[in-house]
């Protein structure tokens, strides 16, 4: 089966399109694209993504990206042809999104849902510990397309470990990061690192390194691999097509995540509107965004100054006053869940665009509420760093404040590994106030005394 697919701008008034081929991020116009489709996508797509579970050894189907290769065709490639797309798609060996939504009985009740209606994705079991692994298979499929060798990104450091990882196994690439000095967890630099990347430590944030990566994309010689690229959106829509598959296609209620420089949430959004336009699905889900307090852009627009997508009339003024603001003052995100302290998001058009068709919220969680929910998440077995963290501590706001019901289902995804921030974990536990701190005792070496601490 075979696809027609080009860029479009996102605004409707503008709608100016250009071909796939094309290495750009934003239109003439300055707003971001949209990569579109054209074709038949029928419904018994279903049953061949779900044949394509027993995957006989063929690893475009053993990848929870490409598994459904039909839905993000923009290389144009025979999907039914091995000699074709095998060529063509990028892959770490089929290892990505390998995913599933998963029961957690804790963490249902801490946030006050009956387990049965709640589920947690693990996008941190992903090769390279995060959900970034689902957009760099697309990414480096299009850098390929468009024969780019470089490419770049700036990052909180999950994005980084990503690129580092896929450029390494692509034998000739090279990835060039970005990174706010002393910004990111040890465990997503070390991988930077050990995959061989140029590592750029940026003086400033991360908002400071992305401003750098957007002037540096107009060279042509650079390719850029952060959610701007409209090409790795299409990639994270999967984790969405997995929810789904993995639910016989029935539609959760609710969709809880994270949000920082707002990818996952355009790409969310973008999965759900084409379903819908498909005719497969039939009820939208709501989309739950969960941000730092520390990191609140995206609530202070939404929820206080009412900011909207407006069928892409958007009201720039209010954009531009705010940033304007942050500017003046010199205020910069500050969170423990590194991962978000991010204060300019690149997608926050496409998120507004989301929040309207799923008819979503937006809500801001402490750092305090962060690290014990990720606290929790390990309490049941499982685990995940602090920004992964902020859907489970916004779940339990929402349920607590009655906008999500106890008796509606929520997924949520859960975006990075337990072992990429073990700094932010090891100070949470081992200073006894935090409320599920499980602090280490420090013993002499004697046996009595041993005995005596657990209890025998
Ligand atoms: N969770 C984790 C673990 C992340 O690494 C990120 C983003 C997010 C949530 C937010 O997702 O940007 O799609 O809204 N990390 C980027 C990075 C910024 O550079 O690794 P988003």
């Amino acid at each position: 089966m075979k696809t027609e697919s080009w860029l479009q701008c996102i605004v409707p008034s503008c709608g100016k399109k250009y071909s796939v081929k094309e290495q750009r991020t934003t239109c003439d116009c300055g707003e971001l694209l949209d990569v579109r489709y054209k074709g038949a996508f029928p419904e018994s797509l279903k049953e061949t993504f779900s044949e394509r579970l027993n995957h006989r050894q063929n690893i475009f189907n053993e990848s929870g990206v490409w598994r459904y290769r039909e839905l993000i065709n923009f290389a144009g490639v025979d999907t039914e042809k091995p000699s074709d797309y095998s060529k063509k798609l990028v892959s770490l060996d089929g290892a990505e999104g390998r995913t599933k939504p998963f029961h957690l009985t804790r963490v249902a009740e801490y946030v006050g849902i009956t387990t049965d209606n709640f589920w947690l994705q693990f996008e941190g079991d992903n090769p390279t510990g995060s959900f970034k692994d689902n957009g760099m298979a697309t990414a480096f499929t299009h850098a390929r397309m468009v024969g780019a060798k470089k490419v770049v990104c700036a990052s909180t450091g999950n994005t980084s470990s990503s690129a580092a990882a896929f450029a390494a196994n692509e034998l000739d690439m090279e990835a060039v990061i970005l990174v706010g000095a002393g910004k990111i967890a040890k465990g997503k630099l070390a991988q930077s690192l050990a995959y061989g990347a140029k590592v750029l430590q940026v003086k400033g944030d991360f908002d400071v390194a992305m401003a750098m990566v957007t002037a540096l994309s107009k060279q042509s010689e650079i390719y850029v691999v952060n959610s701007l690229n409209s090409f790795r959106l299409e990639g994270q829509k999967t984790m969405m097509f997995r929810v789904l598959d993995y639910l016989r296609w029935e539609v959760p209620d609710w969709i809880v995540f994270p949000g920082g420089n707002l990818g996952n949430t355009s790409a969310f959004g973008k999965a759900f509107m084409e379903l819908y336009a498909y005719g497969w699905i039939r009820k939208k889900p709501r989309m739950a965004v969960v941000v730092a307090e520390g990191a609140p852009t995206l609530s202070d627009l939404y929820n206080e100054l009412e900011l909207r997508w407006n069928r892409g009339n958007i009201d720039n003024s209010i954009i531009d006053e705010y940033y304007g603001e942050v500017d003046r003052k010199g205020i910069k995100a500050k969170t423990r869940a590194s991962a978000i302290e991010i204060l300019k998001p690149v997608n926050l058009k496409k998120a507004l665009r989301t929040l309207e068709f799923t008819d979503g919220v937006v809500t801001t969680v402490p750092d305090s509420d962060i690290m014990d929910a990720m606290a929790m998440v390990s309490k049941n077995g499982f685990g995940c760093e602090p920004a992964s963290a902020a859907t489970v501590a916004g779940t339990k706001k929402l349920v607590e404040q009655g906008i999500i019901g106890a008796d509606e289902t929520v997924v949520g995804i859960s975006t990075g590994h337990i072992l990429k921030d073990t700094a932010a974990i090891v100070d949470y536990h081992f200073d006894p106030q935090n409320r599920f701190a499980n602090t280490p005792i420090t013993v002499e070496p004697d046996v009595k005394e041993i005995l005596k601490l657990v209890n025998v």
